[in-house]
C-alpha cells in the first residue's frame, strides 16, 4: 500500500470511492468543489497496485482567537474502500496528512466527523468547544493543536470557505 499526493488522473476514481463509501453524492461533490475552488491544501490517496483504496482531503479554514489568526486546516473528507476498512489505511492517511500539515507550519486542524474515530489521533471535542463554528457539530466537532498553545486564549471563531456550503450536510 502506498500513500501519495492525489493527481488529476485520480479524480474519477476518487469520485467513485466517495459514492461507494457514502449514500448520495454530497461527499464526492464537496471534494470536487473544494478542489475547484483552490481550497484543497493537502490531498492524499492510498493505492494498492492499480487500485485507489483511500483518500483524504484537508481544506483551508480560518481560526481567529482575539486578534490572532491561527493557521488552520479542516480534515474535510476521508474515505477508505469498504473492502479495505479496518486495515489501518485510514489511520495511515490521517497520520500522513498531519505530518504534511506540520511540515507546512499549520498550527491546528479541525474535523467534523465520527466522535469515536478521530480522538485516537489527538482530536478533542473539549478543545473544540472553545471554537465558534457555523456548523452544529456537538461531540463530532473536534480540534487538534499542532503548535503548542495554538488554541489557547479567548473563544475562537472558525470560518469555512464557501465551497463547504454546497449540499445540506456540511462537515
Ligand atoms: C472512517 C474510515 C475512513 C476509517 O478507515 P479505516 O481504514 O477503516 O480505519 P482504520 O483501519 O485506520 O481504523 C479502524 C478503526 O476505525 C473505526 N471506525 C471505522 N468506522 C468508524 C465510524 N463510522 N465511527 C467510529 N469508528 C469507526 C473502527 O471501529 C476501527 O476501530 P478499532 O481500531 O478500535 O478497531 C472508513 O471506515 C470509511 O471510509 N468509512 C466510510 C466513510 C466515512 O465515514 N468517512 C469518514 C467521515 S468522518
Amino acid at each position: 500500500m502506498e500513500i501519495r499526493p492525489e493527481t488529476a488522473e485520480d479524480h474519477g476514481l476518487v469520485g467513485l470511492l466517495y459514492r461507494q463509501a457514502f449514500v448520495g453524492n454530497y461527499e464526492a461533490e464537496l471534494v470536487d468543489a473544494l478542489r475547484d475552488a483552490g481550497e484543497a491544501r493537502i490531498v492524499l490517496v492510498a493505492t494498492e497496485g492499480d487500485e485507489l483504496i483511500g483518500h483524504i482531503l484537508f481544506a483551508a479554514v480560518g481560526i481567529r482567537i482575539g486578534d490572532r489568526p491561527v493557521a488552520t486546516l479542516a480534515l474535510a473528507e476521508m474515505a477508505v474502500h469498504a473492502d479495505q476498512q479496518g486495515r489501518g489505511i485510514g489511520g495511515r492517511l490521517v497520520a500522513a496528512g498531519l505530518a504534511a500539515a506540520r511540515a507546512q507550519a499549520v498550527e491546528a486542524v479541525v474535523v467534523l466527523g465520527h466522535p469515536t474515530y478521530y480522538p485516537r489521533f489527538g482530536f478533542s471535542a473539549e478543545l473544540a468547544r472553545r471554537l465558534r463554528t457555523p456548523f452544529r457539530g456537538g461531540e463530532a466537532f473536534m480540534a487538534l493543536p499542532l503548535a503548542p498553545g495554538a488554541l489557547e486564549g479567548d473563544m475562537g471563531v472558525v470560518t469555512y470557505p464557501s465551497a463547504f456550503q454546497i449540499g445540506r450536510r456540511p462537515r
